[in-house]
């Protein structure tokens, strides 16, 4: 812990100073744990874990387009429990928003479905959904359009929506495995890990590519941060490279007592 404080101090110190003032963020579901939306490989907790109601044949069918195709059901029961609109944003979310307020991010990755960096005031144009949102709706077959309010009453009343065209299954637009994720993630991925130096990984397991390949293109030139409770992907690689672990709410806060935001977060969290 001694060690976590020494670190955020050292890196709060550099934000003051203006080391770094086109910070990338590139979070997962670990952020949003403590909004009461589970992760997924967290051992016990994890979405993985807790899909034998759905006799699956291995968890992450659940999300994989050609088994929705053949069993929809399983995803529409999970979507249910994961409708943005029960939720509300953490500090962690805060947090972003107040490093776009104080002019310091120049984007926000997110692995996320659950829209909290919006909710909790990151601009549209900041954010990059990576693995899409429950915001729009196509045909898995003929791709067309589906009406948001008729998707959201068959997954509020476990429905399958069907297409008006051709009848095939509809879907959100959250991507799925065997899809391609959105352009603006590949647009943003190299014009901004050009230009990032502080790449701040926060609450994923970095085990889902090509997003995990973020932090991996950050250039000489930038720092890379871990939030985290445990380490993940290729930190530690890089002799620079910096890791605090554990939950990060508190790791959040605890840096922003170095960065005299305390008070910000404080009212935006109260509000
Ligand atoms: P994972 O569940 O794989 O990883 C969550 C990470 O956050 C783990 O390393 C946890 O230890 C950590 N964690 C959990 N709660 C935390 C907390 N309060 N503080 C700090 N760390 C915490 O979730 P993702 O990495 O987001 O994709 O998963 C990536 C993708 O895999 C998802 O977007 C989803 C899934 O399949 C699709 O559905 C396409």
């Amino acid at each position: 812990a001694v060690e976590n404080e020494k670190i955020l101090k050292n890196v709060a110190d550099d934000i003051k100073n203006g080391k770094y003032k086109n910070i990338c963020v590139m979070v997962g579901a670990g952020i949003s744990t403590a909004a009461g939306i589970p992760d997924f490989r967290s051992p016990k907790t994890g979405i993985y874990h807790n899909l034998q109601k759905f006799n699956l044949p291995y968890a992450e069918a659940i999300f994989d387009l050609e088994y929705f195709r053949e069993n929809p059901k399983p995803f529409f029961e999970l979507a249910y429990e994961l409708m943005p609109g029960r939720y509300m944003p953490t500090p962690t979310h805060y947090f972003l928003r107040l490093m776009n307020e104080k002019g310091l991010m120049l984007r926000c990755f997110t692995q996320n479905i659950d829209t909290l960096e919006r909710i909790a005031g990151v601009p549209e144009d900041k954010i990059v959904e990576a693995h899409g949102s429950f915001q729009y709706n196509r045909c898995i077959e003929c791709k067309e359009m589906a009406d948001s309010g008729y998707v959201r009453h068959c997954i509020e009343t476990k429905d399958v929506p069907l297409c008006e065209k051709c009848k095939g299954y509809v879907k959100p637009t959250i991507v799925f495995y065997g899809e391609g994720l959105p352009s603006r993630f590949f647009d943003c991925m190299y014009e901004d890990m050009e230009k990032c130096d502080l790449a701040l990984v926060i609450g994923t397991s970095l085990l889902v590519h090509p997003f995990a390949d973020l932090p991996e293109i950050a250039t000489e030139n930038c720092q890379r941060l871990l939030i985290n409770r445990e380490v993940v992907g290729d930190f530690s690689e890089r002799e620079s490279d910096l890791m605090v672990l554990g939950d990060c709410d508190a790791l959040v806060r605890q840096l922003c007592k170095y960065l005299d935001w305390e008070k910000d977060l404080d009212e935006l969290v109260k509000a």
